[in-house]
């Protein structure tokens, strides 16, 4: 229970990598805030939690790249459970497999505004809560942001940001006791992963090449991931911050 009593704020909560932060850091004691788009699978997801621990989860409807509303989201979950310890940046989407020649930059505007500039604001509307509970950042960034990915500039791109903003906003915050750190992981078992493969000619074998890109042979599982956040969130990885963690399976190895 290394999260009990403390409160945490997940963007896109409801599915994926999400879902599976909210289930760790419940299962670790913790108080959530769950912001998502998709009402539905958000509010059957707190139903459940919130049935094995009373007033434990808040889910409350928010488009992260819609700043304003993401500034008032976070004040409530604070209001609502008194206090905040951590913010995980998490929500984002990955476009089709798209050439440079064929993404136009409004649709680059737009990409940016979800996968970095909400993580831009989640941390900046979230930190004055943070300083005071010497809390952490987390955001969820991703393997492509060091590695590329082929017909992906858009959301390498994005995702780079994340890592640059992440080491620059642990100085600053380290020293009012604020610990910032990205997660990149490869390839994870998500909605957004099948979808993705369902916009390749076969999707069947695409899965099973991404998973064999792993030494494991096999994706992350979404709480798998949770975990590494979990442990960034707690007082367990308390002199790490400004760090990429590369929760790859191994998948950058032998180049
Ligand atoms: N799945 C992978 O293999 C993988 C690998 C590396 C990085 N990532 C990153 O992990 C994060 C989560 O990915 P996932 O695979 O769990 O995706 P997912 O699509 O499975 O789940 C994303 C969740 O975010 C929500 N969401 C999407 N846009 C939103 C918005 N504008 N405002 C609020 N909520 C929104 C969705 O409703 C959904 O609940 C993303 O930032 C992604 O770039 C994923």
């Amino acid at each position: 229970m290394v999260f009990e009593n403390r409160c945490v704020i997940i963007t896109g909560g409801a599915k994926g990598i999400g879902a599976g932060c909210v289930e760790v850091f419940h299962a670790a004691g913790g108080k959530i805030g769950l912001l998502d788009l998709d009402r539905k699978a958000a509010e059957q997801l707190a139903e459940r939690l919130n049935a094995k621990r009373e007033n434990s989860v808040r889910f409350l409807e928010c488009d992260v790249s819609d700043f304003e509303r993401l500034e008032k989201c976070i004040d409530e979950i604070v209001e609502h459970f008194g206090q905040l310890d951590s913010m995980i940046n998490n929500a984002g989407v990955h476009p089709p497999a798209t050439a440079i020649d064929d993404f136009s930059i409004e649709q680059m505007q737009q990409l940016m505004n979800i996968n970095f500039m909400s993580t831009y604001a989640g941390a900046k509307f979230a930190l004055p809560y943070l300083r005071k509970t010497k809390g952490t950042i987390i955001n969820i960034s991703s393997m492509t942001a060091v590695l590329g990915q082929r017909l992906s500039t858009a959301y390498a791109a994005t995702k780079g940001a994340q890592v640059s903003f992440t080491k620059a906003l642990a100085l600053e915050a380290g020293e009012q006791g604020v610990r910032v750190n990205a997660v990149l992981p490869s390839n994870v078992d998500t909605p957004l992963m099948r979808e993705w493969a369902e916009t390749l000619e076969d999707p069947q074998s695409a899965l099973e090449r991404v998973a064999s890109l792993q030494v494991f042979k096999r994706m992350a599982t979404p709480r798998e991931i949770g975990q590494v956040c979990l442990f960034l969130a707690s007082d367990q990885s308390s002199f790490i911050t400004g760090q990429a963690i590369e929760a790859d399976g191994g998948a950058a190895l032998d180049y």
